[in-house]
């Protein structure tokens, strides 16, 4: 039997093919263009990502035997807008999460409605990002397109949606909307009110191992699959790695480095900080989780490799890199202004500390450094709450490189888990599915049996006695500079 996960990334579409044992088959990946009209504002298509994510399934199932497929789980980028007419026809391209358009919006919910009665209502406050603000900004700046709405989802819904008929989406996906009332696990009244729709432009929750539908007869045709093939309503793409990587039940620990970064830390209960500095999110296993987002990580190292250095080379740009701790240049990541904790869509990444002999090599391990240091900025609230966490797991793109593994875990004094299989999202989609068809009894079952540990990481002390002395210095440098931020602000 086989189980299909589909990660619908920002920058591409992975797919892959599990076999009941967890075992890897195969995996595929299709790209899609972002568009950035604006500075700070990033959309995407929706017919893109589901012409590319047929086409990946195409090549997926080229050579299996099709019969054999059970069951398909997604995980998704969280927060984007998608907005269905009465035909069901998408309205505008998606809002991205690292869209920063909302500024207005965000400062109008978190400042005028206030973040008490935000996190009463849904256990987070505003961030541009988020879903709710997008809503509001569209409602003021394109009116005729918001009256057309019919139907609001989140971009893995889309998908399903098409492969399926149904208008569904998860309790973590639905988290990310500021619509959603975590503790509750329900759609939030005042919310709906506040954004001005009604609960029946929102989609069906359903617990992201459930199954949601069959795939419709013509698709089923059309991929050659049979149409009781059954698709689970998946999780946003920080709870489907996490469950790809084994981050569920108590007190677990995963970051991901992918465009954005993340730490993301599973409870069997709900909690919240009493600042929502960390977003307090429904989990895939029907728990919850705690999650500190720096908007961008690989994107980083992407930008400045291939914009600025123009290479391709990233490994070789990392060889020379060995004086961990000893960087005097320090880097904010914040390219796409600023999520956790700062909550700052004006903020700008910065280079600082450079001297006539600092080297291309330096830089790179800066910007780095500068994307650990940011994930360190949520993972010292998560400390700051009593949560004790003795070892991380790590995945993304940016956990294929050994320099970034060890910075982190000396950045954080972390063991760092390096597993098998690095493929989180999508294969926390599959695993989805797997539970979805009552292969595995649990979310956390299937995590146990399958998620198996490669090498790990272990933190050196030195090393962490001299981060943790230059982490004092990072932290100082985004409050110096934030009026200047706001002063750069291009509206
Ligand atoms: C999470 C977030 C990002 C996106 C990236 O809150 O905004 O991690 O989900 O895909």
């Amino acid at each position: 039997m086989y189980f299909i996960g589909i990660d619908l990334g920002t920058s591409a579409v992975k797919l892959l093919l599990m076999d009941q044992d967890g075992v890897i088959k195969k995996s595929v990946s299709r790209d899609y263009p972002i568009i950035f009209p604006r500075t700070g504002w990033s959309e995407q298509n929706p017919e893109d990502w589901y012409e590319q994510t047929k086409d990946g399934l195409k090549e997926l199932l080229s050579d299996i035997d099709k019969d054999e497929v059970a069951g398909i789980g997604f995980g998704g980028q969280m927060h984007g807008l998608v907005v269905l007419d009465q035909e069901d026809k998408v309205i505008r391209p998606t809002i991205l999460w690292n869209d920063n358009r909302t500024a207005a919006e965000t400062e109008y919910l978190n400042q005028e409605i206030g973040k008490d009665k935000l996190s009463e209502y849904t256990a987070n406050i505003a961030f541009a990002g988020f879903t709710a603000p997008k809503i509001l900004w569209m409602r003021k700046h394109e009116p005729e397109n918001f009256n057309r709405i019919s139907k609001i989802m989140l971009p893995k819904d889309y998908i399903a949606y098409r492969l399926t008929g149904v208008h569904c989406t998860d309790p973590s996906d639905a988290s990310g909307t500021l619509l959603y009332d975590v503790k509750n696990k329900c759609w939030s009244k005042e919310m709906i009110e506040i954004c001005g729709v009604d609960e029946e432009q929102l989609p069906t929750v359903y617990e992201s191992f459930e199954v949601v539908g069959t795939i419709k007869e013509e698709v089923a045709e059309e991929l050659g699959l049979s149409k009781d093939v059954k698709v689970v309503a998946g999780a946003g793409d920080n709870a489907a790695a996490a469950v790809g990587t084994g981050t569920v039940g108590e007190g677990k620990c995963n970051v991901s480095l992918g465009t954005s970064g993340t730490i993301f830390i599973s409870s069997r209960s709900f909690g919240v900080d009493k600042n929502n500095a960390l977003h307090s999110f429904a989990h895939a296993d029907g728990n919850y989780h705690l999650m500190g987002v720096v908007l961008s990580a690989a994107s980083c190292n992407k930008w400045w490799m291939e914009d600025i250095l123009k290479t391709t080379d990233f490994a070789g740009e990392q060889k020379n890199i060995k004086n961990l701790g000893k960087n005097q240049v320090y880097f904010l990541p914040y390219l796409m202004g600023e999520r956790s904790p700062h909550n700052d869509p004006n903020a700008r990444g910065t280079f600082i500390g450079m001297t006539m002999d600092t080297s291309r090599e330096d830089m790179t391990q800066a910007m780095m450094e500068g994307v650990a240091f940011g994930i360190r900025d949520s993972y010292e609230i998560a400390k700051s709450l009593g949560i004790k966490v003795e070892r991380t797991k790590m995945c993304g793109g940016g956990a294929k490189s050994p320099l970034w593994r060890r910075i982190l875990a000396n950045v954080l004094n972390l063991k760092v888990d390096i597993l098998e299989a690095e493929e989180g999202p999508a294969l926390g989609g599959a695993m989805l599915a797997a539970v979805g068809c009552g292969v595995y009894s649990s979310v956390e079952e299937i995590a146990q049996k399958l998620v198996k540990v490669k090498e790990t990481v272990e933190p050196d002390p030195e090393i962490v006695d001299l981060y943790n002395q230059r982490y004092e210095i990072f932290k100082s440098i985004y409050p110096t500079l934030k009026g200047l931020f706001e002063d750069m602000r291009i509206d």
